[in-house]
This record gives structure tokens, sequence and C-alpha cells, in this order.
């Protein structure tokens, strides 16, 4: 390799010298690269396996490159869901000593999925729906923080299950600023950019045959600010009602919660006559159930997902020990003997297929399916084996999905090991 690499990071990982920098990005040999569903982007980005993880590449300009590393940093440091930063590599040269383009590396993120790879043959409305729901809890918190995205699309997000939803990532913060907090039309803005080029993503997916007749690109598309301002409306609205209707107040934080969101602050005032309230939620934040579940269990996991192993925690909590047991001391026995054999029960084989939170989620709902349908309490053993025999076996993987979205999938799927890089360096 002829000239001197530059590249910023956190924490190098030394494998990442290995890699054929001196060669433009699209040369680089097949053996490298992760054949992974990407979706669609200006900049060449490209997949590629480093020890025991992959990891994206983006080729572009320096200056760009080093803009987006340090965004996408300070979002993670906001606890914003988006990708993962690594490094920004820039003086590439080749051989003959000509410059090559910067790159910005990112951590792909796992068990994610582009949109145009979430389903196999057809997009169908609901599915869309939920996508858009999720895309708009992220504009919203994005938001919160006085981020503007500028480049709000389906194909700058990936989507994680959720327990039947999704949940929304920010992978493309090229265009975005942070600001002290957004005016009203900045956000508006970015919600028109949002919903201009979600349309524009469905109607290309309709014309290519890729979706349900039913979908209705315009109406879907329109979906996306309805959705937004109901949420917008609901976290940051002020309320006001008689003193007498003080319940009201309770209400208020049990529906933000509900909606994932915890309140740091409420302002309550009370008017002169002392006849009125009225609230304003101040600071909300999202991930209410999974950082109550992370607390008690140690288990990180999407918000439904955490909604719904807490419903299970807690209907153990209350038949075992009616309710009565400390919170954390329950929790650690849920985990030991419930959550943690289920997890072990899955053949090694199939453990990529989906993540554990959503496993037994899935797992949940089958057993109550199987209940009904036999009018008996199906034990937990029995719904384990027949969900990993009926359901599991079936999917395809989606820890690392190789192959085209809709092909046959070619050649065996790697399961990335658990353990996080840095721990190894
Ligand atoms: N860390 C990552 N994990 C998973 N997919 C990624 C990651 N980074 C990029 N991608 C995929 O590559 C596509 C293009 O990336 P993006 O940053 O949007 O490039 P561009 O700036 O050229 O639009 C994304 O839509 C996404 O599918
Ligand atoms: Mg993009």
């Amino acid at each position: 390799m002829s000239g001197s690499l530059s590249i910023t990071s956190a924490i190098v990982d030394p494998a990442l010298l290995d890699l054929p920098w001196n060669r433009p990005l699209d040369t680089w040999p097949q053996e490298n690269i992760a054949a992974l569903p990407k979706g669609i982007s200006r900049h060449l980005v490209r997949f590629v396996y480093l020890s025991g993880y992959v990891i994206a590449i983006k080729e572009t300009s320096p200056e760009l490159a080093r803009r987006e590393y340090e965004m996408l940093r300070t979002l993670q440091r906001m606890d914003v869901p988006c990708v993962d930063p690594i490094a920004v590599i820039t003086n590439r040269t080749d051989d003959d000593g000509e410059p090559l383009e910067a790159v910005l590396i990112t951590r792909h993120l796992k068990f994610s999925l582009p949109y145009r790879a979430l389903y196999s043959q057809t997009l169908r409305p609901d599915t869309a729906t939920r996508l858009i729901d999720a895309l708009a809890v992220l504009l919203v918190r994005l938001h919160m923080i006085g981020f503007f995205w500028g480049d709000v699309s389906l194909s700058n997000t990936l989507f994680r299950r959720d327990a039947g939803a999704f949940s929304a990532y920010l992978v493309d913060a090229e265009t975005g600023k942070l600001y002290d907090g957004l005016s009203n039309g900045q956000r508006e803005n970015d919600l028109e950019i949002a919903r201009v080029n979600i349309a524009g993503e469905l109607l290309d997916l309709a014309a290519g045959g890729r979706t349900d007749e039913a979908l209705d690109p315009m109406a879907v598309s329109d979906g996306i600010v309805a959705a937004y301002r109901t949420l917008w409306t609901e976290l940051t609205g002020s309320e006001s009602f008689a003193s007498s209707e003080r319940w009201r107040i309770n209400k208020r934080v049990e529906r933000l919660n509900d909606l994932g969101f915890d309140i740091e602050e409420l302002a309550i005032k009370t008017d002169d006559s002392g006849t009125r309230v009225r609230i304003q939620p101040k600071v909300v934040d999202a991930g209410h159930h999974s950082r109550r579940l992370l607390r008690l269990t140690g288990l990180d996991s999407q918000e439904n997902q955490a909604r719904r192993l807490l419903n299970d925690l807690d209907s153990y909590a209350a038949t075992f020990h009616r309710g009565e047991a400390d919170e954390e001391m329950v929790a650690h026995e849920w985990l030991a003997t419930v959550f943690e054999p289920v997890v072990r029960a899955i053949p090694r084989e199939l453990k990529g297929r989906l993540e554990p939170a959503e496993m037994f989620h899935q797992m949940l709902e089958h057993r109550w399916y199987l209940s009904q349908n036999e009018s008996r309490d199906v034990p937990l053993a029995e719904a384990v084996g027949s969900y990993i025999d009926n359901i599991l076996r079936h999917r395809r993987d989606e820890a690392t999905i190789i192959g085209p979205p809709t092909g046959t999938f070619t050649g065996p799927t790697d399961v990335l090991d658990e353990d996080d890089w840095r721990s190894k360096v």
C-alpha cells in the first residue's frame, strides 16, 4: 500500500488495517464482501466481513465522511436509535499513488433490514403502515432533540422487528443538523420531505410489481403526517381541565408511558381561581419499557418486545409471588426459570433466525394460539417445541441475510457472534 492512511476512530480494530484500502471499493474481492440487502443510495455502500462481524463501508468525500461520523457519534450519545460509527479513513491512494475516495465505516446493524427486504413477495398495506408508524416515532424522537434530518426516507432508515411492529433506526445522517430546538417550520419541512420521499419509494416499488394491489402509495405516505402529528401532540401538547378532574394528570402520564415515553418533568399550573389545571409534559424520552426490562433483567430489547416480556414477567410475579415479592428478585427468578431456558432450547442452527426477545415474543403468541385452539393451557415446554418445529424452522435467518431479498438463498447463512468486537480489542 502506498502513501499513509489516515484513520479516525474511537477504538481501532486492527483487522481494519488488513482490508484492501488501496483499491476502489467497487473492485474489492468477493471474499471480503458480505452480500446483504441494502437500501438505495447515492454513494457506493458495501458490506464487508471483519473478524466475526460485518461493517458497512461508504465511499464519499473526506468532509462528508467526517461530518457524518461526528453526527452519528453525537446521536449515539443522545441515545437515538441509529447506526454505530466505527471509523473514517482518508488519504487513500492506489498502487500508482492516485488518490481514492474517503470512507465512512459503520457497524452493520444486526437483525436490521432495509424496507425492501422486509417482505418476500409484495408489500401489504398493513406492513407499509407499520413501517410508516415506526418511522414517525423515530422522526418525533429526532425532532425532540433538535435534529433536522433533511432526507427522511425509507431508504435512509433501517427496521428491526419489534413484537409484531417495527422499530426504526436512522442510517443516513449526511444531511442532518442539530439545533437547540426546531421551529415548527423546520419540523414541517422535514415532514414534507418524508412524505414526498416515501411516496416516491412506494411508487417505485409499485412500478416494479412489488406492492400489493390494495396498497395506495399516496395514502400510505400521507399516513406519516398523521402519525407524526398525533404522536407529537400527545408528547408535547398542553392539556387543561377542571381541578375536579385531577385524575387526568395520571392518565396523561400513563398514556405517555404506554407509548413508550418517560416524562422527565411535568409542569402543572392552576389558574388564579384554582378551578382549572393545566399540564405540560416537559422532557420526554422514548424506551420506557425497554429501560425497565434492562434495569430488571439486563435484557436489551426493542420497546414492544420489552412490553411483551414485562407482561409475562408481571403475570409470573402475580402467579408465583402474588405480586408481593421484591421486583428485582422476581425478575431474576423469571429470567433463570422462564426466559433463559426457552432461549437455550433453540437449536444452535436456528439461533440466528431472530433476536432472542423476538423469538420469546413469538413463542408466547404461539402458545396463546395453541391454547385457544385446543382449549387447554399448553405448558411452556410443549409450546417451545411446537414453536421451533412449526414456526422458527421455516423462517430465513435475519441476523445477517445472505442473498437478494426476493431470490433464493444461496450458501450458508452466517450467524454472527454475540460478542461485541470492542470487547476483543
Ligand atoms: N451500518 C449499516 N447497517 C446496515 N445497513 C447499512 C448500514 N450503513 C448503510 N447501510 C445500507 O446502505 C444503504 C445506503 O447507505 P446511506 O448511508 O443511506 O448512503 P447514501 O448517503 O449514499 O444515501 C442504506 O439504505 C442501508 O440499507
Ligand atoms: Mg441514503
